[in-house]
């Protein structure tokens, strides 16, 4: 049995997913006429109480995209220093805006107001670049799908609102957050100016990410996605993928959190395991000790077929996701137990 754990990435569209997709309505999206775009656009906005949304290729290009609106050349963002869009966009931030950073520590990635406060440069000062967005991830990727305190989120956006600083979310994952807090979709999008939301991680779309925001933003953006080559045409064809999923598939994100809570407990136990990362949603991330390097536990999980990631010189990562079954979690255990 092969059990993929690389990244909730891996999901294959379903047979209901593919016939939704197959008689989606098209037309040409640059001329804003592709009818299933403008539906996914049109849901997805109105599901987080936003003015607009933009359907993009991945959800490296949501983020990029709405750096390149909110910043300038020379102009700097604050993130943390494990942020996607800083550690896995391929340097994006400053080849395609020409814009600086400023990483912070932050508890599992997750930055406070009271850093991000001291991160702001004196716009008097000549010397500094002049900071221009901050940047929040959740969950975050490399805090083992971390969540925020909704308290922290407010407090930022109470200091972006004195500094007049936009905030941007990677909610790559931004569903599983929401599944396991509770929060009001609304109420937690109207702390952001922008949000990135991915169809193809947990959701199980193949392709495609969606940018909201404000009517002006997304004009912006629009014209900034033509400029970076990601306009589409016909795209309502893949498009419906995410529309499905986003229809489908977001409830049932408790069972990932569930199988990843179950995978964490089983790591727990092995003496080769030195740490697991308290389980927020579908990521568990475990510091291996001494006596079993990451890259053997990889390869003899590999062998098994059950597949991980390296995630760091000592640590491992598993994504659970819409592809595994119970079965396979059991699997997984049986195969991680007897490493
Ligand atoms: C937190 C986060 N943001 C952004 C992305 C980028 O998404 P894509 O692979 O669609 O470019 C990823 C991908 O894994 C991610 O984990």
């Amino acid at each position: 049995m092969r059990v993929d754990f690389r990244s909730d990435t891996v999901t294959k569209p379903t047979p209901e997913m593919k016939e939704f997709m197959m008689n989606a309505p098209v037309g040409d999206d640059v001329f804003e006429e592709d009818p299933t775009i403008n539906e996914l656009e049109e849901y997805t906005a109105n599901l987080f109480g936003k003015e607009a949304a933009l359907y993009c290729s991945s959800g490296t290009q949501t983020n990029q995209i709405a750096i390149n609106v909110h910043c300038k050349p020379g102009d700097e963002l604050i993130c943390s220093k494990e942020a996607h869009i800083y550690k896995y966009e391929g340097g994006g931030i400053a080849s395609n805006s020409g814009t600086s950073v400023k990483l912070l520590d932050g508890d599992r990635g997750r930055i406070k107001a009271k850093d991000v406060k001291e991160a702001i440069n004196d716009p008097e000062n000549v010397h500094y670049p002049l900071t221009s967005l901050v940047c929040l991830e959740d969950t975050m990727n490399r805090g083992g799908g971390a969540i925020y305190d909704i308290n922290d989120i407010k407090e930022i956006r109470a200091l972006c609102d004195d500094e007049r600083l936009p905030l941007h979310n990677d909610g790559a994952r931004i569903f599983n957050a929401l599944i396991e807090n509770g929060i009001d979709y609304k109420t937690y999008a109207s702390y952001f100016d922008s949000i990135s939301i991915c169809l193809s991680k947990g959701l199980g779309a193949p392709v495609g990410s969606v940018l909201i925001g404000s009517k002006s933003f997304i004009k912006q953006a629009r014209r900034v996605r033509k400029v970076f080559g990601g306009g589409m045409r016909q795209a309502g064809i893949i498009a419906a993928g995410g529309l499905y999923a986003l229809k489908n598939n977001v409830d049932r994100l408790k069972i990932d959190h569930q199988h990843a809570q179950i995978l964490a407990d089983t790591l727990n136990k092995c003496s080769w395991v030195q740490e697991v990362l308290d389980v927020h949603t579908n990521i568990v991330v475990a510091k291996v000790s001494h006596e079993k390097s990451v890259m053997e536990a990889v390869h003899a999980m590999a062998e098994k077929d059950v597949h991980a990631m390296p995630f760091g010189p000592d640590t491992l990562r598993i994504v659970t996701h819409l592809d595994n079954s119970p079965e396979q979690i059991k699997y997984a255990q049986e195969v991680i137990e007897n490493i």
